[in-house]
């Protein structure tokens, strides 16, 4: 890694339209599908979201020693499997929020049951994409299995549901409930992060060796970016952050400005990535983005 690193808004510039691109491409009206629900698919899909994963994605591909466009499709799946995390996590029957990226949330813009199987498609049509578009074989089989662990019970599925009942609601013991939130947070939002990370180092043929490294980045990066949402929800504002604000507290949520406090969470969130960028170090410059996007986790407003 260099000392002066690439300013973030570089890369998103670099990756954006082409994600974008790529996203609309494999997410197109078909034959067969109801028009209204690959409209609520795409609306979903490509609202003005920052990209993150599609860019751990491609950055990873990128410190692994490839051309980042060859793991596009990776970047796509991971990318589907968020959309339909988020139109899910703001339905009425989990968070109930009204806005997402700005805009209406896909089942207001729409309705509930629309939004419901847009998110259904949108997580099968992930699958489809690394199944027929990676070869070897070998390769689309390591991603897909990769990415349903990723999105399964034991990591998101399994984060999202104690999000909504915590196994110990009201611990007294203040370290377990650390451990509990620290759970939660790893599986909801850090295993996605992860496994986009892993994607792009799959498509690369990475080692065994840079596959852990990214790892540990992605572990450290998918946390303190959740404290850093949890931290937004306190701090910012509906219209800089595209959502509505103060709905954890709202909701009795386990957060870490709840648990900790704002100042010690925004330390542990610093610390964390520091701890990230120095996993970094075996990969030398081929990793600037990855730090740099670790280092926009802390400072973004949105
Ligand atoms: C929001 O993720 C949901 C969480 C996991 C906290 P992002 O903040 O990356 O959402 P978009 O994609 O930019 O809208
Ligand atoms: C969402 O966490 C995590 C997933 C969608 C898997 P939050 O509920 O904190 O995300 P926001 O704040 O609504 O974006
Ligand atoms: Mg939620
Ligand atoms: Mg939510
Ligand atoms: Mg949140």
């Amino acid at each position: 890694m260099s000392t002066a690193l690439p300013c973030f808004t570089d890369y998103a510039t670099r990756f954006r339209a082409p994600v974008d691109a790529a996203l609309s491409a494999r997410c197109p009206h078909a034959e067969g599908a109801p028009a209204r629900l690959t409209a609520a698919m795409r609306y979903a899909l490509l609202a003005p979201g920052k990209r993150l994963r599609p860019m751990l994605t491609l950055l990873a591909a990128e410190a692994c020693g490839i051309e980042p466009e060859r793991a596009m499709p990776a970047a796509c799946a991971v990318e589907m499997v968020h959309a339909y995390s988020l139109v899910h996590d703001d339905l009425p029957a989990m968070d109930d929020d009204d806005l997402r990226r700005g805009r209406p949330t896909c089942h207001k813009e729409f309705d509930e049951a629309t939004a419901i199987l847009a998110g259904d498609a949108l997580l099968a049509l992930a699958f489809e994409v690394l199944a027929t578009e990676f070869q070897p074989p070998e390769t689309a089989v390591a991603c897909c299995a990769a990415l349903a662990r990723a999105a399964g019970r034991c990591q998101l599925v399994g984060g999202q549901a104690d999000d909504m009942h915590p196994p110990h609601p009201n611990p007294t013991d203040p370290e377990a409930a650390l451990e509990t939130l620290e759970a939660i947070h790893t599986r909801k939002t850090g295993a996605l992060m992860r496994v986009s990370l892993q994607l792009g180092g799959l498509c690369a043929g990475a080692s065994a060796k840079q596959l852990a490294a990214l790892d540990r980045y992605g572990r450290c990066v998918g946390l303190a970016f959740q404290i850093a949402d949890d931290l937004l929800d306190v701090m910012s504002n509906a219209h800089a952050l595209g959502k509505r604000v103060g709905k954890d507290a709202a909701q009795g949520k386990l957060t870490f400005p709840g648990l900790l406090g704002i100042e010690p969470s925004r330390r542990r969130a610093e610390q964390l990535i520091d701890d990230a960028c120095e996993a970094l170090v075996r990969f030398g410059p081929a990793a600037d983005g990855l730090a740099s996007l670790a280092r926009f986790v802390l400072e973004r407003n949105r």
